[in-house]
């Protein structure tokens, strides 16, 4: 088996991950992982995560040489030059060199790439993807970013920004998100989905009666969209008017990409993949009304088949493609 290492590099958590795969590239284990707050600079991060990584190599001495690591970071950044160009839940972060302290410290090849580009090749290798040559991922969690398979490899546009979906605007106005009010990652993404919420409760505040969410308008800060799912499912109005909202938007903006790129199979993390049930007719009503149908014909609306491992398995994947650069 072929040994490797993970980096994910996230707002507020790390993770050194070390993982097997078969000679073969076909299949992927967690062998060990750990979990770290983001440190307060990228120097610490970088020192903290070749700590965690050299100390889990120690327990797994038996399995063999540490063979790639693959580091997996929200964007903007420059996989070619292994850059990480200062994304905006990453403060400090600004053309920071990653790839090159790791290479020197573990002498083996080292990949940076966009967190959803990651996920999107581990659901293509190993997970919800597999066997289809034009699959779109989609983060929906924190942010809303995509990575593009297109042809059989990872598109990743001009100077690697493709797949910022998160900045396409859904509406002329709406939550912020990305900077940009009604964007898609502003309606599709945990915090966007809190402040809609929020939006919404407060215009109501002093209707009474009207939601549990406003009940407390001292209080709206503490709105997450975890809350906002279990309102809805509980029958609160305002929430379910929310969802809906949500659903539809995230519908929208699978309909754009339907119809730009034609995907065989779009998969979606997180959010999706936890509140499906409620998701999914609305995405199907709202696809079926904006997309061209024999593209949607073509196109299976799934959610991440790694789950809550996606994470993981993106940065074990971008080793693997370190691996397989340095070979060809
Ligand atoms: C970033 C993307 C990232 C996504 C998911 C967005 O805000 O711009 O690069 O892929 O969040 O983390
Ligand atoms: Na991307």
């Amino acid at each position: 088996s072929v040994l490797l290492g993970g980096f994910d590099i996230g707002g507020t958590k790390c993770a050194a991950v070390l993982g097997r795969t078969s000679e073969d590239g076909g299949s992927v284990e967690i062998v060990e992982k750990r979990a770290f707050p983001t440190p307060a600079t990228p120097g610490e991060a970088i020192g903290r995560f070749g700590d965690a990584l050299s100390e889990l190599l120690e327990k797994a001495a038996a399995d063999g040489p540490l063979r790639a690591i693959g580091i997996s970071c929200g964007g903007p950044l420059d996989s070619r030059s292994g850059l990480v160009l200062s994304p905006p839940n990453l403060p400090g972060w600004d053309r920071i060199d990653v790839v090159g302290p790791l290479h020197g410290r573990f002498g083996v090849p080292v990949a940076l790439q966009n967190d959803a580009n990651a996920c999107a090749l581990a659901e293509w290798k190993w997970g919800a993807g597999r066997g289809a040559s034009n699959v779109i991922f989609l983060t929906f969690g924190t942010g809303m970013g995509a990575g593009l398979i297109l042809n059989g490899r990872l598109y990743s546009g001009a100077n690697d920004m493709a797949g910022e979906v998160g900045h396409m605007r859904l509406a002329p106005d709406g939550p912020v998100g990305y900077g940009k009010a009604g964007s898609f990652e502003g309606f599709c993404s945990g915090g966007g989905i809190a402040r809609l919420a929020r939006r919404m409760a407060e215009a109501r505040l002093g209707e009474g009666g009207a939601s549990a969410l406003a009940e407390h308008p001292d209080r709206l800060e503490e709105i997450t969209a975890q809350a906002v799912f279990e309102a809805a499912e509980a029958g609160d109005e305002l929430a379910r008017e929310a969802v809906g909202i949500v659903g539809r938007k995230l519908g929208q903006g699978l309909a754009v990409l339907v119809d730009v790129l034609n995907p065989e199979r779009i998969v979606i993390g997180s959010i999706y993949a936890r509140q499906r049930a409620v998701l999914e007719p609305l995405v199907r009503e709202e696809l079926e009304r904006e997309a061209l149908s024999p593209s949607l014909e073509a196109c299976e609306v799934v959610p991440s088949g790694l789950g809550e491992h996606v994470g993981d398995a993106a940065s074990l994947s971008v080793a693997m493609q370190a691996l397989e650069d340095e070979r060809s």
